[in-house]
Parts: C-alpha cells; structure tokens; sequence
C-alpha cells in the first residue's frame, strides 16, 4: 500500500519531496494567512542528491515521501542551498541516516551550518561554476550572496534544464498543487509579491545580480524549483521581468496612505488626504492598522511611489501598531520614495515629528510639513490635508513622466 506522504515528480531526475505546513500563520513577522511549504528535492540519477530539506517539525514527512522514491540510506550527495533553519534543520538527522559521500554548501554555508547545527563531519565548500556529477547527471553551483543571506546559492541540473532556487522566487503558500501554473494566476502573484517584499525587498541590489547568474546558466533554466510556494516551470520569463521591476523599484502613481487612529481623528486626516490623492490622478491604498499587517503594509510599498503614514500622538510618542510598521518598513528599505508625517494630537503633538524623523531615516523624501491636527480637524484642515494629497498626486505623475521620458529616450 502506498504510504501518505508521496513525492512528487517534477522532471525525469527530480522529484519534490518536501512538506507542507498547513498551519504557519506567522514567519518571523511575515503574516502566512494561507500556510507555506518548506521544499526539499531529490535527484535521482546513477548517484542520489538530496537538495536543501525542511523545517525540524516536518522531518518524518520529508523522510516519508523520499521514501516512496528511494532507501534515504542511499543518497550520496546532500546540498545545502541556505543554511535558514526552515530548509537546513533536518541536515544532521539526514547526514546520520544516510551517511552520504559528500554534503555540500558554499564557504560562507559550511560556516553558517556549523554554528547553527554543530555538525561535526565535513562539509565541503563549493565555489561559484563548480560541477559535481551524479553519473548521467550533474549539478551545478552559482553563488548568490545576500539572497538573502551571506551563504545563499542556487544550484542548476542542466540535464532536466531545473534551477533549485532556494528563497528566490518562492512564496508563502500551503497547496495542494505542486506547480504555480495549476493554481489561481492572481493568488500566485499576490504571494510572489509578497513574499518579494517582505523577504527580498531589502537586497535589490543582490537581485539584479541573481538575474544576471541566472541568464548566464546553459542551456537557460525551464524549471525554477524554488524553497518556498509552488515550482514555476511556464511564466518563467514572467517572474523574471517581475523581479527585476521590483529590484528596480521605479517611481510609481500609487500612494500607500498608513496610519492608526484613537478617536478617529487621524482616520479622518488619511480620508482628506486620500481624496486629494485621487482628484489629483493617483491611486490611493488606504490601510487603517486596526485592520492590516505589516507585511501587508509591505507588499503595497513595494510598488508604490509615495508612503504616508499617520498616527495619534499617545503618551508623547507614535501608536504602537504604527512604531511596529515603521520599524519592519525601514528595515526593509524600500527605495524611491516620496511622502509626508500626519496626525492628530491634543497637547504635545510629538508622534507626527517622530514619524517624519523616520521618514527621514528611510530616505523618503518629504514633499510638506509634517501635517498635525488639534483634537479633531475642522473643515479647514481637512481641506488642508486634501491639497497635502492632491499635492503628493502631482509629484507622483510629474516622476512617472520623467522616468518614462528617460526610458523612451535611452531605449530601455
Ligand atoms: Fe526559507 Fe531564508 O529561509
């Protein structure tokens, strides 16, 4: 009879054999509402590799679908493509079941998976272009530092043209279907945002080089079998081109307008200024923090041109639920940037000059005063913080048409 957990086949060599995390609602921070998978893979040729394996809890499961493949005492080869405890926790129990001939990381990897797994056998450390064969196949390794960690590499099958990705390209998301094309377009590319923003965002400058690794592979990859979410084998060029716009992070007409409120003081300023954004031709992604998560908050800034961001002033400083968002966005280091501090206060008023200090440290660029309303805006500070709004539109629409002129004029 066959056993529960099966692997699947992804092609001629290579099957998926790692597990699915049903539950995870939270990843350090990152809001998971639909699950994850923690992606393992096995390349079954004259000799066995087993690439990157899962988190502690799923160990039995990742065991059980190599099983329904092949004796796990008979892998040869173990590849570790990112030492994060989520693909590299089962590598020691894995290493003592199969005792394989060679387990493999990049130098920075071997450093990594020692101080967190105590390992005691050797690792050996391979180098961007090296080659290690498996008989009829071969795997290669290029070095993608910072993607999204020190030690982070991907490594190709030209065989089966499969590129195993690790973090890159990957998503958050519990499915049963295997492939991002048997799954809903829009869900895979709201994750694949998602989950750009929240874990990549931050090193764009590492992804541009990732891309050009990538484009250096031969014969070019047909298969991304990423750590995370589904396997991209159709829409390929397609998340390419969306990574490299993201890692480019070009000025757009969308403002993320983000605030809390206590009374509803603020919540009226962010409505003021939201129709102002509107009249003035951008669009506005209002997101009141009673009822959005900072990694939400994240996935809407990584296409947007403005951020706007607004908090009542309590105790002398920001509303917690808006301190928690402007520390996750500043450590995610979004690029290109316009925007504006606004707020209601009742005496001292200090949260809005907080939150423009921060702006200031993310290097967005403010185009008004700090906006501050005593207890609740009247008309006429409504009307103020709709031509803050209308303003922010014109500036928005003004950088698009410059950077489209400058693309159009050199080609791009
Ligand atoms: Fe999925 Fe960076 O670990």
């Amino acid at each position: 009879m066959a056993g529960v957990f099966q692997a699947v086949r992804v092609s001629k060599h290579v099957y998926w054999v790692g597990a699915i995390d049903w539950a995870l609602r939270d990843f350090h921070g990152y809001s998971t509402a639909r699950g994850t998978s923690y992606n393992a893979y096995l390349v079954v040729a004259d000799k066995i590799a087993l690439i990157d394996t899962v988190r502690a809890p799923f160990r039995d499961e990742m065991i059980a679908r190599i099983r329904s493949v092949v004796d796990p005492e008979r892998i040869d080869v173990i590849v570790s493509n990112h030492a994060e405890m989520d693909h590299s926790a089962c590598l020691p129990h894995m290493v003592e079941l199969a005792r394989p001939e060679r387990v493999l990381a990049s130098a920075k990897g071997v450093d990594a998976l020692r101080q967190h797994l105590r390992l005691d056998g050797d690792i050996e450390a391979v180098k961007d272009g090296d080659r290690v064969s498996l008989g009829e196949a071969e795997l290669e390794f290029a070095m993608t530092p910072m993607v999204h960690w020190p030690e982070s590499m991907v490594t190709y099958l030209p065989t089966d043209r499969v590129l195993f990705s690790q973090d890159g390209f990957g998503m958050h998301l519990a499915s049963g279907q295997r492939f991002a094309d048997e799954l809903d377009k829009d869900l895979v590319w709201h994750e694949t945002t998602k989950y750009f923003a929240n874990i990549l965002m931050p090193f764009s400058r590492q992804i541009v080089k990732l891309l050009e690794r990538v484009g250096q592979l031969q014969p070019t990859p047909e298969i991304v079998a990423t750590d995370h979410g589904p396997i991209w084998r159709k829409d390929l060029q397609a998340v390419i081109d969306r990574y490299a716009e993201w890692a480019e992070q070009r000025p757009t007409t969308k403002a993320v307008v983000v605030y809390d409120t206590m009374w509803g003081s603020t919540a009226k300023i962010a409505g003021a200024i939201a129709e102002g954004l509107i009249d003035g031709g951008a669009s506005a992604k209002v997101m009141p923090l009673s009822g959005s998560n900072r990694s939400d908050v994240a996935t809407e800034v990584l296409e947007a041109g403005a951020l706007l961001v607004g908090s009542p002033t309590i105790n002398s400083n920001i509303f917690p639920t808006v301190a928690d968002v402007m520390t996750y966005l500043k450590g995610l280091k979004p690029q290109n940037l316009i925007g504006a501090a606004f707020g209601s206060y009742g005496w001292g008023g200090e949260a809005v000059k907080h939150i423009d200090e921060l702006l200031g440290a993310m290097k967005v660029e403010r185009v008004a005063d700090p906006v501050r309303c005593k207890y609740v805006p009247d008309e006429d500070a409504l009307s103020a913080c709709r031509s803050l709004g209308s303003a922010v539109a014109a500036r928005l629409r003004q950088s698009c048409e410059a950077s489209s002129v400058v693309s159009h004029t050199t080609g791009q």
